[in-house]
């Protein structure tokens, strides 16, 4: 791809066209007021590649620390933006076999994750991070065994929340092994918790919510949720013991993070798991070692999720008829509105621009 031309800020509403005919936005990390409109030339798809359409783009916390440029997510060049979307396959290369013109695909977040655990080797070129693809863009060419076919019960709004959200929410509970009746703790109300609940509830499992914002327990009892917990006014790890007869929960997802750990200690059963996601409240916190030790819990990192996971989750969400929560959906022009309700941290599911 040759080097964008430069067309219009978020706030002004002119757009200089340039010789290509691709529409993307691009950052270098200076905040959603630097966002910026560009024209380039239409990608072209190699032998073994497919020319996406993006069709919708789903938000999530980390495109607004890649946006406003914190820490190591800071670009140091213009990039594109967003890990999360489906698309519309508009051609194929010569040797491509798995897809077709007009199949709904998603990408996956580490494109050469396909399987198996994730490696130095695996872990790299995040999509929508300074060194990877971005999204927000019209137009996307891809190696065809970086993307997955989309659920066919979903459209493409509902199935862009999963390449990310998703899969890391499914990562989650396999890798601290839920079943039918077993007791699951989640944190917030946002894109991945909620997903994590909808999942759970539909194994089986017998599901705790808490938020900070007690109208959104109304929505997660909907959802499936057995019991919720308003987090401002009670201590969580107590009513997790008290709803569970002194015995504390089977697992936690930890969406929220930092020193929200210590509650997830408090929380957990002895000998159960911790799923840590979570960065909201910070990458450092002081947690209680003591606890870990004697809860003799197992806590597990959880980076997004394989291709094959996402795989194992499209064809979950098929079986068991999961429809994740959209919060809303702006257009195209509107990407800076929509990064700032994400920002507000008022929205319940996903925020969702399309193309
Ligand atoms: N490890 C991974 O692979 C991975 C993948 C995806 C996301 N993540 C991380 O997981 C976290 C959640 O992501 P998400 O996309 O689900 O977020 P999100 O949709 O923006 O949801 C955030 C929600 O978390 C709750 N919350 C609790 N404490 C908060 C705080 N201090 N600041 C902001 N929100 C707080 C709020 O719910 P209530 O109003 O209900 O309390 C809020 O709506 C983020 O840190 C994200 O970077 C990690």
């Amino acid at each position: 791809m040759r080097p964008y031309i430069l067309v219009c800020m978020v706030g002004k509403a002119r757009m200089i066209e340039g010789t290509g005919s691709m529409r993307v936005w691009l950052t270098e990390g200076d905040g959603i007021e630097g966002l910026r409109q560009a024209v380039v030339d239409d990608p072209v798809p190699g032998p073994r590649e497919i020319l996406l359409r993006t069709v919708a783009v789903a938000l999530n916390y980390r495109d607004l620390l890649v946006i406003r440029g914190e820490g190591t997510w800071k670009p140091n060049r213009p990039i594109v933006p967003i890990s999360d979307a489906a698309g519309v396959v508009e051609a194929i290369g010569s040797k491509v076999t798995r897809f077709e013109r007009g199949d709904v695909v998603l990408p996956t977040f580490l494109p050469k994750w396909r399987s198996g655990p994730l490696t130095a080797e695996t872990y790299t070129m995040p999509t929508g991070g300074p060194r990877g693809r971005g999204m927000l863009a019209e137009f996307v060419t891809m190696d065809e065994q970086e993307a997955v076919r989309a659920p066919r019960t979903l459209d493409a709004v509902q199935a862009a929340t999963l390449p990310v959200a998703g899969v890391t929410a499914w990562h989650a509970l396999r890798r601290t092994g839920i079943s039918p009746g077993t007791v699951v703790l989640v944190h917030g109300t946002g894109g991945v918790a909620l997903m994590a609940l909808q999942i759970a509830a539909a194994v089986g499992a017998e599901v705790i919510v808490t938020s900070g914002r007690p109208h959104k327990l109304d929505r997660a009892r909907v959802l499936g949720a057995r019991h919720t917990i308003d987090r401002r006014r009670l201590d969580v790890a107590a009513e997790v013991r008290r709803l569970t007869g002194g015995v504390g929960a089977d697992i936690v997802i930890e969406t929220i993070g930092g020193s929200n750990l210590d509650v997830s200690l408090d929380a957990v059963r002895i000998g159960g798991h911790i799923a840590f996601i979570g960065l909201l409240a910070g990458l450092k916190a002081e947690v209680s070692t003591y606890k870990l030790v004697t809860t003799n819990a197992t806590l597990h990192g959880i980076e997004t999720g394989s291709r094959e996971m996402l795989e194992e989750l499209v064809a979950f969400i098929d079986a068991h008829r999961v429809v994740p929560v959209i919060d809303s959906t702006h257009r195209w022009e509107d990407i800076a509105t929509a990064l700032r309700h994400l920002e507000a941290g008022t929205h319940l599911g996903k925020v969702v621009v399309t193309a």
